[in-house]
């Protein structure tokens, strides 16, 4: 494989990597947001999860599905099923999320109270949630895409800011720092490649939350991205969050190839050419912009083109993975690994 990779830079395919996966050569954590359902039905893809040292609960820690029907009560079922399987095949777990205006259950949208009573809400959510897992969970994205695009924060759409106020997010970091010590704490966005006005707010409230000794370890760069996506602004974004000296995760890579949404668009050659020079790129970038003990890891979302969200939320045909659709390694897998050494 070595060979290969000095010797023919161009004719490198993913069969090359035959006797490896992309957690034997990358050199941080490779992650993968995963469902419980998939992990227990479909077992290529299970098969596909030994390229991975790092998961991520796509929706099993979510608001919706942990605290689905009232305050009282707590549904792990989920979540349980991936962490006993990370724990059984050695993977760091990535808790997905504590809080965020989207994906809460009814009863959260209609609840009746003073902001006392959302407090008690909210933090009996967080700690009970970090508790749990406490010593199990690595890190957690404890606040989810909380800016605007123009970098101001949401509001009119977020229970959290309209109920709490403006500094939820401090408060949320603080919870989540009491009821685990040395858990890390992620704030996770999207967008920020094409925004830099969204990338200057969260880099604000990261100056905000040292000089108010609010406890924040990462940044995760969700990187939902397009083969059109400008190259500067994944720089920008990269080398902007690694100076603030934190973990940086790549936290929801994937590379659509039809954002247009075009329903007869084939996946040719000239298409997976270009998906596969962005991986290359945005490994690379990460690789060489963040320094290595910045390096929380690059995580994909989810594992195969069948199971990825961007398919099922935007209904289209779309290919934005490494893995096809019986969870084999599609050529771009090769341009993904270049990423590790060149
Ligand atoms: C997505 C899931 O993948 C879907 O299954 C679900 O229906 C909606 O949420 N940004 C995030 C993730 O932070 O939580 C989202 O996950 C994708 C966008």
């Amino acid at each position: 494989m070595i060979i290969s990779l000095c010797c023919s830079k161009k004719g490198v395919t993913q069969n090359d990597y035959a006797s490896s996966t992309l957690q034997s050569l990358a050199p941080f954590k490779i992650g993968a947001a995963i469902s419980p359902y998939l992990l227990q039905n479909n077992p290529a893809y299970k098969q596909t999860l030994s390229e991975f040292n790092s998961i991520t609960t796509e929706n099993a820690l979510k608001w919706g599905a942990t605290q689905p029907s009232s305050k009282d009560n707590f549904d792990f079922s989920g979540a349980d099923v991936i962490v006993s399987f990370c724990e059984a095949s050695h993977k760091r777990i990535h808790g997905h999320n504590l809080v965020w205006y989207q994906y809460n259950p009814q009863w959260v949208n209609q609840f009746q109270g003073d902001s006392a009573a959302w407090d008690a809400i909210f933090k009996n959510h967080i700690q009970t949630l970090v508790s749990r897992y406490k010593g199990k969970i690595s890190s957690w994205d404890v606040v989810n895409e909380a800016f605007n695009e123009d970098g101001s924060l949401r509001v009119s759409n977020c229970v959290w800011a309209l109920h709490l106020g403006k500094d939820y997010i401090a408060k949320a970091f603080t919870y989540a720092r009491e009821a685990d010590p040395s858990v890390l704490l992620f704030y996770n966005d999207y967008g920020q490649e094409n925004s830099p006005a969204k990338t200057a707010a969260i880099l604000a409230m990261v100056k905000d939350f040292k000089q108010r000794g609010i406890p924040i370890d990462g940044l995760g760069i969700q990187m939902h991205i397009n083969i059109n996506t400008p190259r500067d602004g994944i720089t920008n974004v990269v080398r902007q969050f690694a100076a603030t000296g934190l973990k940086i995760h790549i936290s929801e890579l994937d590379i659509s190839v039809n954002p247009q949404k075009d329903k007869n668009l084939l996946y040719n050659q000239a298409l997976q050419d270009r998906q596969s020079d962005l991986f290359y790129f945005v490994v690379h970038q990460y690789r060489t912009l963040v320094p290595s003990s910045q390096q929380w890891g690059i995580t994909t979302w989810n594992v195969g083109d069948a199971d990825s969200w961007i398919r099922h939320f935007n209904i289209k045909n779309d290919w934005p993975l490494l893995f096809d659709d019986n969870y084999k390694r599609k050529p771009v897998y090769a341009g993904f690994i270049k990423g590790f050494s060149e």
